[in-house]
């Protein structure tokens, strides 16, 4: 019975909550599971959550609301909630939804085995440790096949910056850093497994420091490293803070062919009030000549950014100083948020701007944004990139990957395949995507 079992896992949130929920799946897989891509079909269902902002918190209740009709279809099904609403809320999740059969924190799911065992014998299991061993030393290892040419890879959890308005550093606790030996003997799982673009992931990813051979490792020697391996083209990571950009990581960017020229940048705000507010620890000016360094660098970088607006104390001038920013550095893509006071966070003590305000700040920004997203799209109408394809496009004969500036790509070309690379001349540009044909 054990080997029909079938698992639905629902991702909410960042790049390393998609690595936690492979990493589940295959820990659950040793009990059996395999994955389904139906809910009404599972077994289990889990929840991997988002805590970041209130809206995503409350996404997960929900969904769970969505789920009771499943359950009471189903009486054997059992529903988990993992990630970060997991770790913030624990015990709360069980009181508010009585359907709920599990709770596991982002450091504990390599106990998900023994707890989905507890959980088929009546139990209603919750952990929310933070353990004193390695979870990525009790998962499965080996190669992993059927995951596509390009997977992300966890080298660094966790987060000691305390912006003033993050929960990170409380839901995935203290800045952890993976030993070097084990990221590489990953790498190279993945690349036996047909992986030919490595994301290295972590909330400060940049701040990596892993025990490696002969002493501390940055995440500039071990992206060194790792574009050793025969069989791996390319090397992406994310997310980066300005303060942790080292001199060789910013040098790396210009002569290690095999790390992508796209680079994830928070700056959060442009005005230097306000970052201090935020506890970033880094002004507007210092973060514009971070930029020009890593241009000069790799003068075709593609950056992208977080922003926040409404932040408590923001005024119209702060604003317009995040909006000047903007139209510095030019951004190729960007992710803004109306911010949201998250309970536990020094910022949620203090008065916020009101909604409309803030609402309006946000459209301004983001049709800015949008703008620059466009106008970086348009360039690259006519020249050649490399795409890395991934899977078949929408439409028939259509592959669809990823440029080296991040831009999915698709062309109709029936001599593409998956895990190819390809030389592509872009022809077109549409809202989210480029078209091209091979070369
Ligand atoms: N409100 C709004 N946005 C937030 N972010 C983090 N915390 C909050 C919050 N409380 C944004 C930041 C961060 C991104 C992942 O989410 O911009 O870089
Ligand atoms: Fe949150 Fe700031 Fe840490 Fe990023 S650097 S995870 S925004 S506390």
């Amino acid at each position: 019975m054990a080997d029909t079992r079938k698992l639905f896992i629902k991702t909410y949130g960042c790049q390393m909550n998609v690595y936690d929920s492979e990493r589940m799946a295959e820990a659950l897989g040793a009990s059996g599971y395999t994955m389904t891509d139906r809910a009404d079909d599972a077994d289990m269902i889990l929840l991997n959550t988002c805590h970041i902002r209130e809206k995503a918190a409350e996404k997960v209740y929900s969904e769970l609301g969505r789920l009771k009709p499943l359950k009471i279809a189903n009486p054997d099904l059992k529903i988990g909630v993992a990630g970060c609403v997991a770790q913030a809320e624990g015990e709360e999740i069980m009181r508010r939804q009585p359907l709920v059969d599990l709770v596991v924190g982002p450091q504990t799911y390599h106990r998900l085995p023994a707890m989905e065992k507890a959980v088929r014998d009546g139990a209603r299991a919750v952990d929310t440790d933070f353990p004193e061993e390695d979870k990525f030393d009790h998962l499965p290892k080996g190669p992993r096949a059927g995951r596509g040419p390009s997977a992300f890879l966890t080298v660094q959890e966790g987060c000691d910056k305390f912006c003033a308005f993050c929960v990170v550093p409380y839901t995935r606790g203290a800045e952890v850093s993976r030993p070097v030996e084990r990221i590489l003997s990953e790498a190279r799982d993945l690349v036996e497994g047909g992986v030919r673009e490595i994301t290295l992931l972590g909330q400060n990813v940049n701040a990596y420091h892993g025990a490696g051979a002969g002493g501390t490792w940055t995440l500039a020697r071990l992206i060194r490293e790792l574009a050793r391996i025969d069989g791996l083209a390319r090397i992406r990571f994310t997310t980066s803070h300005p303060n942790d950009m080292d001199d060789d990581l910013i040098a790396a960017h210009g002569d290690e062919p095999k790390l992508m020229p796209y680079l994830h940048l928070p700056v959060q705000s442009g005005s230097d009030r306000i970052l201090k507010a935020m506890n970033r620890k880094h002004t507007a000016e210092s973060y514009l000549r971070l930029v020009e360094r890593l241009r000069l660098a790799r003068p075709d970088l593609l950056l992208s950014g977080d922003f926040i607006v409404g932040f408590p104390g923001e005024t119209d001038q702060d604003f317009e100083d995040t909006m000047t920013l903007v139209r510095q550095v030019g951004y190729g893509q960007a992710y803004s948020f109306k911010y949201s006071a998250r309970p536990g966070t020094p910022a949620a003590e203090r008065a916020a701007v009101p909604d409309d305000v803030a609402g309006d700040r946000l459209q301004r920004l983001q049709a800015l944004l949008l703008d620059q997203q466009r106008a970086t799209q348009n360039s690259m109408i006519g020249r050649d990139v490399h795409v890395l394809f991934e899977k078949p496009g929408r439409d028939v004969g259509q592959m669809t990957g990823k440029s080296e500036y991040l831009h999915a790509v698709h062309v109709t070309d029936p001599r593409i395949e998956k895990g190819q690379i390809a030389r592509v001349r872009i022809t077109r540009s549409e809202s989210n995507s480029l078209g091209g044909v091979v070369l």
